[in-house]
């Protein structure tokens, strides 16, 4: 649109041109130029008076018609339905995109995760995520737990009341060691190549746990599974501590002391000398200077069989940690729950 007024004009094209630029597009409407043109109106003689307002009101309404038009197409975009069903397999580029937002940022635990990969992955490691629904063959049977073992009652699964093709509940995963048989099985043939299976498995797992500061319901863990020819607990303990000292890059000393999991034999608890004190004793560490973090040991034969590994010929070591507490320990973190609460205060600090 030209407007006869050339001051008019100029601004017209000005803001037109500015408008493209402008993240907030009802900005434009506070454009000093606006108002510096309407503040010429009192020092105009009466003639010109009414030819000025009322081209300088088109460019108003212009204007306004343009803020509309933006808006109207912002709303143009699909809403995501939330309580659509979703598949948690659907391939990544298959599922709806968010929209975006200025002031998102990624979660922390995921930028630790990373990390942690990276770690696993300059060591030879090849990852795979785990599932957020599985079945009670995998969370239990294929790792050594026979029907009504009381270890099945450590877990706190949470059971869902629809079944799989045996009748049994299906379950949200209370560790990520359900992948345990599924990467055996898959990566059984590197075996007969001479290469080790060498897999890390990050996921999410569930429990119905009692909350507090070092407990949630939701958390995440990765696993790690190593079997070749010969291999032995040494090479565990040596894995897992050049993962701790690349992670928090300072020296990590560990401890091992023995455990049971039906799934290793032998298993072990691993302490570590604490990344936030270096051992003085500080509140991350309740003043003792160490701090248990995970559950670990040489894989069970029965698992290695029931993965289609022969455990005469080979062996292997696994372990379940948990990413909250790492990162916990990395930063101070004081409170578990922090991590799902969506309170932005927390989040913003890792931004
Ligand atoms: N699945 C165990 C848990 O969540 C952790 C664990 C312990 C995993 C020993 C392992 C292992 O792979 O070997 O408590």
């Amino acid at each position: 649109m030209t407007y006869q007024n050339p001051n008019i004009d100029r601004v017209a094209a000005d803001l037109h041109e500015r408008f493209n630029t402008l993240e907030h597009k009802a900005d434009i409407l506070k454009a000093v130029e606006l108002k510096a043109l309407y503040a010429e109106i009192p020092q105009l003689s009466a003639e010109e008076r009414g030819a000025f307002g009322k081209e300088l009101n088109g460019l108003r309404a212009e204007l306004q018609q343009m803020v509309d038009a933006a808006g109207d197409q912002a709303e143009v975009l699909t809403p995501i339905d939330v309580t659509a069903p979703f598949d948690i397999n659907t391939p990544v580029d298959k599922r709806p995109s968010l929209l975006p937002s200025q002031t998102g940022s990624r979660h922390p635990l995921m930028t630790e995760l990373e990390l942690v990969l990276d770690i696993f992955y300059r060591m030879g490691f090849t990852a795979v995520e785990s599932r957020e629904i599985d079945d009670d063959y995998h969370m239990f049977g294929s790792l050594n737990f026979p029907e009504g073992h009381p270890a099945r009652d450590d877990y706190d699964t949470f059971m869902t009341t629809q079944t799989d093709k045996d009748g049994k509940p299906l379950i949200a995963p209370a560790h990520t060691s359900t992948m345990q048989n599924r990467v055996l099985r898959k990566y059984a043939n590197n075996l007969e190549k001479g290469e080790p299976i060498a897999v890390l498995l990050p996921g999410r797992v569930f429990r119905n746990e009692d909350l507090d500061a070092r407990h949630e319901h939701t958390f995440h863990q990765f696993e790690g599974v190593y079997v070749d020819k010969g291999i032995h607990a040494g090479n565990l303990l040596a894995t897992f501590k050049t993962f701790l000292s690349e992670y928090y890059q300072q020296d990590i000393e560990i401890k091992s002391q023995p455990f049971y999991f039906p799934f290793t034999e032998p298993s072990f608890e691993l302490a570590l000398s604490c990344p936030f004190c270096q051992k003085k004793g500080c509140q991350i560490c309740s003043q003792s200077g160490w701090i248990e973090l995970l559950g670990m040991g040489m894989i069970h034969p029965n698992v290695l069989r029931e993965g289609g590994v022969d455990p005469e010929v080979y062996t292997g070591f696994a372990w379940g940690c948990g990413l909250e507490r790492l990162v916990m320990m990395k930063y101070g973190i004081e409170d578990i729950r922090h991590f799902e609460s969506g309170k932005l205060d927390f989040l913003r600090q890792f931004a």
